[in-house]
């Protein structure tokens, strides 16, 4: 592409503002570290702001796991109920169902979602004859929750958009069995409650024994990680514990929730905070996921309209509703090939702008790239830290997540800035994990059945 700052310089001079150089990238690996490090340790932990929440999960799968297990996975906008069979090594068959969750769900009473998932199971066990089989289910719910222990975790806050009363503070676990009691024509043996990160590293861990990473690029954004057990601070048995391992839950989405990433926020991050329904919270997050990315091309957009300098400065009402420009375009459109505007097009079609103008559309291609780019870099950032935490010279990623998954370029972005960031030889391997929220959830419930 020709050089954007002359070509179109009002949008070069907003997206300056999103570049991340060497050496900021190194301060975030700094900072990340210092703040992983206050969620590990037990006098620091109540004010550390990234968490690292102890997961009970000790050990990884053999691959020798077998059997049924069933597992929920709440997490977005789509709750799943699913029946995982683990066959061998290889066949692993899952059936499921996904329901929406509506927006009344998300933000209503808690005791109207949970009766709804509960509603969801039944459903879905009566279907698959297994209501009266008490099967183990492993609950992963994506969310940061404080755990006591492998079926007990209580909700800290929500993210991603939800704010159901009632559940904040609360035992998810107990909450479920609570509303599957209220209903009472189906058993299920609730084992093991689960973060998707942690279901995704088990998930590819079945297949890769060396993978010590689990990272979700998606709606939101957050990494999980294998530490020593003697590390683990707040996990009382942290001393004498058999099992050498504790995967840790960073939920480093709320890094910089006490200021430390302002230095490299701009002012659209800002109003894409101000907008959001949780203020000042999962600052890491806001910057990387998928929830987040689309609403900050389009501010970056509607400026350049205002100031008509893109597309002969119409909009249109779409453009002006928050949350309309969805990050999945973002996708579609550093998706064309290059020299191509067709997706880009066609996207702002379907945003009721009409339009040829391949000026205009490089630069929206510019605009998104960089919006993408940055996101590639910071959770590069959060991946280095843990590799370099972990002291491993060689290491499989289990990742996950919408804009890890299909968009064409997040993995190669990941890849050269890991690269560059990494001191001496690491060996990584980056592995699309399959379906962490089920595998994983399944894994974890046969690895506690043992
Ligand atoms: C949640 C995490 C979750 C991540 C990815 C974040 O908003 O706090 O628990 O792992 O989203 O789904």
């Amino acid at each position: 592409m020709s050089d954007p700052k002359k070509k179109y310089p009002e949008a070069y001079e907003i997206c300056e503002k999103f570049i991340l150089n060497k050496q900021h990238m190194d301060e975030i690996v700094y900072r990340l570290t210092k703040e992983i490090n206050m969620g590990l340790t037990r006098d620091t932990h109540p004010r550390a702001t990234v968490k690292c929440f102890v997961t009970y999960v000790q050990e990884l799968p053999t691959g020798k796991e077998r059997g049924k297990y069933l597992a929920l996975d709440l997490g977005g906008t789509n709750f799943r109920v699913l029946l995982v069979n683990l066959i061998n090594e290889k066949d692993i068959d899952i059936t499921g169902k996904t329901y929406a969750i509506s927006k009344e769900l998300q933000e209503g009473p808690g005791i109207k979602l949970f009766d709804f998932i509960a509603s969801c199971l039944a459903e879905f066990c009566k279907e698959n004859k297994m209501d009266q089989s008490n099967t183990p289910l492993g609950f992963t719910f994506s969310f940061p929750c404080k755990q006591v222990g492998i079926d007990n975790g209580t909700l800290v806050a929500w993210t991603k958009g939800f704010k159901a009363e009632g559940v904040v503070n609360q035992n998810v676990v107990e909450l479920l069995r609570d509303a599957i009691k209220r209903r009472g024509d189906f058993k299920v043996n609730v084992v093991a409650i689960l973060n998707d990160t942690t279901g995704t590293l088990m998930s590819c861990a079945f297949n890769h024994r060396n993978c010590k990473i689990g990272m979700i690029v998606g709606t939101g954004s957050n990494a999980c990680y294998v530490e020593k057990t003697a590390n683990t601070e707040t996990f009382d048995g942290y001393q004498n514990s058999t099992k050498p391992n504790m995967i840790i839950n960073c939920e480093w989405g709320a890094f910089g929730d006490n200021g430390v990433l302002d230095f490299i926020r701009t002012p659209y991050d800002h109003q894409v905070d101000k907008q959001s329904i949780n203020p000042k919270k999962q600052i890491f997050e806001k910057c990387i996921s998928g929830m987040y990315m689309g609403e900050l091309v389009r501010l970056v957009l509607l400026e350049l309209m205002e100031k008509q300098v893109i597309f002969k400065g119409q909009t249109s009402q779409s453009f002006l509703i928050k949350g309309k420009f969805d990050t999945s375009f973002i996708t579609e459109i550093e998706s064309d090939q290059p020299g191509s505007h067709r997706n880009a097009a066609m996207v702002m079609d379907r945003l009721g702008i009409r339009t040829n103008n391949e000026k205009d559309l490089e630069c929206l291609r510019f605009i998104c790239e960089t919006i993408s780019t940055r996101s590639a870099r910071l959770a590069a950032c959060g991946l280095v830290c843990l590799i370099n935490k972990m002291n491993v010279k060689e290491l499989t990623v289990g990742i996950d997540g919408s804009v890890y998954r299909y968009h064409p370029h997040y993995h190669r972005l990941l890849t050269e800035n890991m690269n560059m960031l990494l001191k001496g030889s690491v060996k990584f391997e980056l592995v699309l994990s399959e379906d962490g929220s089920g595998r994983g959830a399944a894994l974890i419930a046969a690895v506690c059945a043992k």
